[in-house]
């Protein structure tokens, strides 16, 4: 079969390279998937450049790709829950990425069936985005009634992100710019703050909820407009002091990070408001629950562009502009 490999850590011109491989062979728990569409997220272009090499070890050249839309070939001895001809979707693990390929082998648990009213391209944009956003939630009790501030509305995580909010009953705003306003707000937002036009910090707080999609100075400013025994959640902003201890890092790491995430601690403290950082994780369970919103019609995928599936490399390239409305898709199929 035809798969990306990563063949060395840098420019993603240089080492992002289309070969033959052999065929994945599911083991006893997996099974294997003729991929259809693929998604892209920021974590590809960020694992080509090495920055992720500390967290997640990889010997390369290996497969990359998270997000796969497709149909069962073949299933492990010990599957329970898939058969040849299934038509599914899937996140693979950090440790078993490989989705820019024409087929991989994934656990069973990461895989459910695909939303049947959308296409393959549009259900390969929804695992990663939708995983994060239902376990960030989950993680700090989010629950109708609450307001909730979403930066990057327009991002493959803010268009999901949005549209669940209001799902489940929250009170949205979301930051965007301006040429993307009437787009943010259609996906559901109760209010829009265009970043080119309006200072957030300037437009009153009060949120029991900060979802931080950029990291950076919007981490700790997302303390200014919490309110007391709110809850900051950052997919970009330091790890939280947990995660070490989740991770099983030892001494050296789990000092790096209080000292990474000291500032952070500091402003949640004088903020009274909680700050959690997290790693999102595969769930079939989960994926199953977002293909019955997609069905229901509650959620609807968002593709910016669908780029060939030789064109991975320009597409990496796309996303990593930062611009994307929406999600960038690969149609392998
Ligand atoms: N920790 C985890 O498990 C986890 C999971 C998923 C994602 N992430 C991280 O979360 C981040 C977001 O991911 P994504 O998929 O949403 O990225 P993305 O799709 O590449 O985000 C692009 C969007 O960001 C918006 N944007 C850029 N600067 C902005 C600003 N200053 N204010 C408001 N919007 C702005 C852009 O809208 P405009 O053009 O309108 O500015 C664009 O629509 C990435 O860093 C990713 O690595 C982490």
């Amino acid at each position: 079969m035809r798969a990306f490999l990563l063949d060395g850590y840098g420019a993603i011109a240089d080492h992002v390279k289309l070969a033959d491989v052999v065929d994945p062979i599911p083991r006893f728990n997996e099974v294997a998937i003729e991929i259809h569409a693929a998604s892209l997220n920021p974590i590809d272009f960020k694992i080509v450049r090495g920055d992720l090499k500390r967290v997640s070890k990889y010997q390369l050249p290996r497969t990359f790709g998270f997000d796969a839309s497709g149909v069962v070939l073949s299933a492990g001895s010990q599957t329970t829950k898939f058969k040849p001809g299934d038509v599914v979707y899937a996140r693979a693990s950090r440790e078993s990425i490989g989705t820019f390929a024409e087929r991989i082998a994934l656990p069973e648990q990461f895989v459910a069936l695909k939303p049947a009213r959308v296409s393959h391209a549009e259900a390969a944009s929804l695992p990663l985005v939708g995983l994060t956003t239902l376990q960030g939630f989950g993680k700090v009790g989010a629950r109708a009634g609450q307001r909730i501030l979403i930066h990057a509305g327009a991002g493959g995580i803010g268009t999901f992100a949005v549209q669940y909010a209001k799902h489940i009953g929250l009170h949205v705003t979301s930051t965007t710019s301006s040429k993307n306003a009437d787009f943010v707000k259609s996906l559901g937002a109760d209010r829009v703050i265009a970043y080119d036009r309006e200072n957030y910090l300037e437009q009153g707080g009060d949120y029991d909820i900060v979802y931080d999609t950029l990291g950076g100075a919007f981490t700790i400013d997302a303390f200014k407009v919490v309110k007391r025994g709110g809850a900051v959640i950052s997919l970009s902003g330091p790890p939280d002091r947990d995660f070490a201890r989740r991770m099983g890092a030892g001494l050296v790491v789990r000092v790096a990070v209080w000292l990474m995430s000291r500032k952070v601690y500091a402003a949640s403290e004088a903020a009274g408001a909680s700050y959690c950082w997290f790693f999102t994780e595969p769930d079939g369970e989960q994926l199953r629950e977002i293909a019955g919103l997609v069905d229901s019609g509650a959620i609807k995928p968002v593709i910016d562009r669908e780029f060939a599936f030789e064109q991975l490399p320009e597409a990496l390239a796309y996303l990593e502009k930062g611009r994307a409305r929406g999600k960038v898709v690969l149609k392998v199929k």
